[in-house]
This record gives structure tokens, C-alpha cells and sequence, in this order.
């Protein structure tokens, strides 16, 4: 069987740190027989600078045709002011409806090397591992109606809805629970059920399904009780599954533990598996260019596309414990540089993970 993936390396950073982990995946592919090709699309800014459009149809027909999407990150400040429509990040939101990839697994791993690289106490985040799933093509991101509009006072308001309906609660919680199943059997589902009606609807839903699953532990925790544990005690948690906006922010959040952001893959999938990997940080323009990105979140997102669409299990692995060998090393990017550590480029990050595989 062959496999084929849709490369997306977007704005930014995004081109340097996709080099990087295509050479990666040009590595494994080539270790481990996988047979896997590639091709090159545009998405977010670089796609409207050529078509005038984020997401263009050339882009999402190979994207459908693929088995998988390996994405860099979108948007810049060139494109803040144009049309709101077309903007790069209405690009990146409409790939992911498209490709109907509600589950958005953010794994968010310490890595042992790099607890001093954390805010937090090492000791508060020594063996960190939560997974946040995040529902990801539902809520206030999607829901109609949206805008802003001109009252009749003159004054102008912004307007969005927040949604979900059982069935999209539904089958985000069973992935949850799923995975729980293959950690330590625990769930968190993240809410605001004391002031939101369409969280007070996912509560119900989750504990619904959670009576499926009578092996794994079921708990509730309003989203602002949420945030504050994450940095009081972290290491209580295990899955998180939350909603698409509550996640991001709690994702970010949780990645800051890690010593970076840039250290943090994810993987959106469908019913199926197929899935789109992107690092879950930004496309950071005050850094884009200089060639001093982190690029291991997006290595670390070809792990995963290896591990959940291609279900090459070693191979994915492989990559993982390159990365813990080049951190072993006491190569660091600035972000995640401590004294007594050794601050190295985009490229050099790349090159060592290539060569420690
Ligand atoms: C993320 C990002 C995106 C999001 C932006 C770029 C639209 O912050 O993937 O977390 O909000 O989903
Ligand atoms: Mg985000």
C-alpha cells in the first residue's frame, strides 16, 4: 500500500521548521522501508498571496486525496487587516472542517531534560503526561450566527455562538475515553456548566457516555478551576477532553509546562484515522526567518502521523527517542535554552534529530 501525504508548510516559521521535519521523515522513510511520498501545497498567507484564497481548491482536493496532512503553521501580520474571510487562519479552520477532523489529540509530555526549562517548580512537572483532546470543527469557532454588526444606535457589536449538539459531544468523548483506556484510565472533562447551557449539554453527554466505559475514571471540572490546576498539580491529570475553545487555550497552557511550546506536536483525525499533524504553537513572525525556531514540535508531529494514519509504530518511536537523545546532547533552540546547555538553529536541531535516528 502506498501512502501519500499533503505537506502544508504555511507562514512564518512554518517553512523553516517543515524542512526540518521533512528531512526527518525522509530519513525514517528510508530506515524503515515505509514507502511513504510527499508533495508540497499551499495554505494560509502563501496561499493568498498566490490564489487569493487560504485555503485554495487545489490544496484541499490532494489534502482529501492523501492519507495525511504534515502542516507547519499559518498567518502573519501581512494579513491581519485584509477581508476577515480570507484570512490565513480561516484557511486553517476550514482544512479542518473539511477534512471532518473533530478530535484534536495535544499530548502534552515532559520531557526530563528539559524540567528546568519549565515555569514551574521541576518537581510539580517532573514526568508530566496529560493528553488534551480537544473537539475541533464544533463550537464557538463554527457556530452560526457570526460577526459584527451595526446596532441601530450606530455602535457596532461582535457576535458569536457557541454550539454543540449530543452527537458531536458524543463521539469526541468516546475518543477520549478510548485513549484513557490505553493510559492511566482517567478522564477530565473540562466545562462551564455553571453559566453556559451548551456546556451544561456536554456534561451531561460526557457522563452519558462515560457509563460506558465503567474502567475509566470520570471527573468534571469547570474550565477556570481547570486552568488553575494546571499550573497548582499538573501531574493530576491524565486525558482531557474539552471544547474546541476552552482546548485551545488550555493547550497552550499545558505546553508551557513542557519548557515550550515548541516542543508540542498534535494530531487532528477523523472517524477513520486519517489525520492532519501540526505543532501546536503559531507561526511566531517576530522569529520567522531567522533560523532559530524549534522545529521538534513538528518533528514530533511526523511521529505521530507515522504512529495514528500509518500505524508504523517503530518508526514513530524511532523519531521520539531521537529527540530525547538530541536533548540528552544539550542541544537546545532559544526557547527552550537553560545555562550550561548548548543554543543551536532550526537546522542544526534538524540535522542532529536526522542523525541520532
Ligand atoms: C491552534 C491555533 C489555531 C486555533 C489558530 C491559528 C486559528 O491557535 O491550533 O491552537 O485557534 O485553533
Ligand atoms: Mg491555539
Amino acid at each position: 500500500m502506498s501512502k501519500h501525504i499533503v505537506v502544508l508548510a504555511g507562514d512564518g516559521i512554518g517553512p523553516e521548521i517543515v524542512g526540518e521535519a521533512v528531512k526527518v521523515l525522509a530519513a525514517v522513510n528510508e530506515k524503515f522501508g515505509l514507502g511513504i511520498t510527499w508533495e508540497n501545497q499551499l495554505l494560509g498567507g502563501a496561499a493568498i498571496d498566490a490564489h487569493g484564497v487560504p485555503l485554495p481548491d487545489v490544496t484541499l482536493d490532494a489534502a482529501r486525496k492523501a492519507d495525511a496532512v504534515l502542516l507547519g503553521a499559518v498567518g502573519g501580520p501581512k494579513w491581519d487587516t485584509i477581508e476577515r474571510s480570507i484570512r490565513p487562519e480561516r484557511g486553517l479552520l476550514k482544512i479542518r472542517s473539511e477534512l471532518n477532523l473533530f478530535a484534536n489529540l495535544r499530548p502534552a509530555i515532559l520531557y526530563p531534560q528539559l524540567a528546568s526549562a519549565s515555569s514551574l517548580k521541576p518537581e510539580i512537572v517532573a514526568g508530566l503526561d496529560i493528553l488534551i483532546v480537544r473537539e475541533l470543527t464544533g463550537g464557538i469557532y463554527f457556530g452560526q450566527p457570526r460577526g459584527v454588526r451595526t446596532l441601530e444606535n450606530g455602535e457596532r457589536q461582535g457576535f458569536n455562538t457557541d454550539v454543540y449538539s449530543e452527537s458531536e459531544i458524543r463521539r469526541i468523548a468516546h475518543v477520549a475515553f478510548q485513549l484513557a483506556r490505553q493510559r492511566n484510565k482517567k478522564v477530565l472533562s473540562v466545562d462551564k456548566a455553571n453559566v453556559l447551557e451548551v456546556t451544561e449539554l456536554w456534561k451531561e453527554i460526557t457522563t452519558e457516555v462515560g457509563k460506558e466505559y465503567p474502567d475509566v475514571q470520570l471527573s468534571h471540572m469547570y474550565v477556570d478551576n481547570a486552568a488553575m490546576q494546571l499550573v497548582r498539580a499538573p501531574k493530576q491529570f491524565d486525558v482531557i477532553v474539552t471544547g474546541n475553545l476552552f482546548g485551545d487555550i488550555l493547550s497552550d497552557e499545558a505546553a508551557m509546562l513542557t519548557g515550550s511550546i515548541g516542543m508540542l506536536p498534535s494530531a487532528s483525525l477523523d472517524q477513520n484515522k486519517k489525520g492532519m499533524y501540526e505543532p501546536c504553537h503559531g507561526s511566531a513572525p517576530d522569529i520567522a526567518g531567522k533560523g532559530v525556531a524549534n522545529p521538534l514540535a513538528t518533528i514530533l508531529s511526523v511521529a505521530m502521523l507515522l504512529r495514528y494514519s500509518f500505524n508504523a509504530e517503530a518508526a514513530a518511536k524511532c523519531i521520539e527517542e531521537a529527540v530525547g537523545k538530541v536533548l540528552d546532547q544539550g542541544l537546545r533552540t532559544p526557547d527552550i535554552y537553560t545555562e550550561g546547555t548548548k543554543k543551536v538553529g532550526t537546522k542544526e536541531m534538524g540535522e542532529a534529530v536526522v542523525a541520532a535516528l
